[in-house]
C-alpha cells in the first residue's frame, strides 16, 4: 500500500480563498478592512522570510498588514510599548509577535501583554486556558492546521487513539486539547518517552512534531493510520554544499504503511498562514461585534 498524500497546500489555497471571501464581506460591512499587525525584532533570516510572507498572504487576502521591524537591541520596555500600542489601536485586529525574540527580551512577558483578543497566535495564557476548558477564544494556527487537515481526511474523529509526539506551547500542546475536545484518546509522547515505537504504533493518528529528522520510522506506524508530520528540518543534502528539507518523519517508509500522509514540504507548512488569516479574520468579526457563523471558515 502506498499512502495517499495530504495535499496541504491545495487545502490551504482553499482556506485563503474562503478567508478573502470573507475579509471582502466584513470590509462591506464594518466600513474597513480588517488588519494583522505583525512585529519582528532583529534580523534573523528565517524570520524574516516568513514575516514578508505573512505580510503578502495577509494583503492579498484583502486585509490591511501592520509590519514593525525594530532593531535587535530594542529593549524589552520599548517593545511591551509597541505591544500596548497595537492593543489601543482600533485598526488592528490581530497582533503577532514573531518568534524567538532576542535572548535580553523576556517572550512569556511579551505574550502576556498581548491584548487575549487580538492573540491570533493563540499563545496567551488567557487563550491556552479557553482551548483547555473549551471556551472560544484563539488557538495555535499549526495544529488548528493539522486538525482541519485531519478532519478534512477522516471526519468524524470521536474514539480514534492519536499520539501526538512533541510537547511543546506552540504545537504539542494545543494540538493534544484539540484532539481531545474531538473525543481522541490522546497520548502526549516526546523526547523522553520509553518505547516510543510502541506506542506510536497504536496510533490512529500520529501528529511528528518533535523537530528530529526523520526519527519516527515506517515501522512505529500502525497500517492504515494517518499521519501528520510537523517537523521542519533542515540536512544536509545529497549534493556537497546544499540541504534539503525534511520532516520528523521518514517519509519512504512512513508511506509506505500508512493511509495518508502529510509530506515535507507541501503539508502542514502552508497551513500556518492560512490558518492565522483566518484567525484574524474571526478576530475583526468578533472585534467590530459582527456575526460569524461558527462554521463559516
Ligand atoms: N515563529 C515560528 N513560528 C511562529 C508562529 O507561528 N508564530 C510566531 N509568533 N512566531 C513564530
Amino acid at each position: 500500500m502506498t499512502a495517499a498524500v495530504i495535499d496541504g497546500k491545495a487545502f490551504a489555497e482553499g482556506l485563503r480563498a474562503r478567508v478573502g471571501g470573507l475579509a471582502a464581506a466584513f470590509e462591506a460591512k464594518a466600513g474597513r478592512k480588517a488588519g494583522l499587525a505583525v512585529v519582528l525584532v532583529g534580523e534573523d533570516p528565517a524570520s524574516q522570510v516568513y514575516v514578508r510572507s505573512k505580510g503578502k498572504s495577509t494583503v492579498e487576502a484583502g486585509m490591511n498588514s501592520f509590519e514593525h521591524k525594530l532593531p535587535a537591541d530594542t529593549t524589552e520596555d520599548d517593545l511591551l510599548a509597541v505591544v500596548a500600542q497595537l492593543n489601543a489601536d482600533p485598526a488592528v485586529d490581530g497582533i503577532l509577535v514573531q518568534l524567538p525574540l532576542p535572548a535580553h527580551i523576556d517572550e512569556q512577558k511579551v505574550i502576556a501583554t498581548i491584548a487575549p483578543d487580538k492573540d491570533v497566535d493563540g499563545f496567551h495564557v488567557i487563550n491556552a486556558g479557553r482551548l483547555a476548558v473549551g471556551q472560544p477564544g484563539f488557538v495555535p494556527c499549526t495544529p488548528l492546521g493539522c486538525l482541519m487537515l485531519l478532519k478534512d481526511r477522516l471526519g468524524d474523529l470521536s474514539g480514534l487513539d492519536a499520539v501526538v509526539i512533541g510537547r511543546s506551547n506552540i504545537v504539542g500542546k494545543p494540538m493534544a486539547q484539540l484532539l481531545i475536545a474531538e473525543s481522541c484518546t490522546v497520548t502526549v509522547a516526546h523526547s523522553r518517552t520509553k518505547n516510543l515505537a510502541e506506542v506510536v504504533r497504536r496510533a490512529d493518528i500520529v501528529v511528528a512534531a518533535v523537530g528530529r529528522p526523520e526519527m519516527v520510522k515506517g515501522d512505529w506506524i500502525k497500517p492504515g493510520a494517518v499521519v501528520i508530520d510537523v517537523g521542519i528540518n533542515r540536512v544536509a543534502g545529497a549534493t556537497e554544499g546544499k540541504t534539503r528539507l525534511v520532516g520528523d518523519v521518514d517519509y519512504a517508509s512512513a508511506a509506505a504503511v500508512a493511509s495518508a500522509i502529510a509530506p515535507v514540504p507541501g503539508g502542514v507548512g502552508p497551513m500556518t498562514i492560512a490558518v492565522l488569516l483566518r484567525n484574524t479574520l474571526v478576530a475583526a468579526y468578533r472585534n467590530a461585534g459582527l456575526e460569524l457563523a461558527a462554521d463559516a471558515v
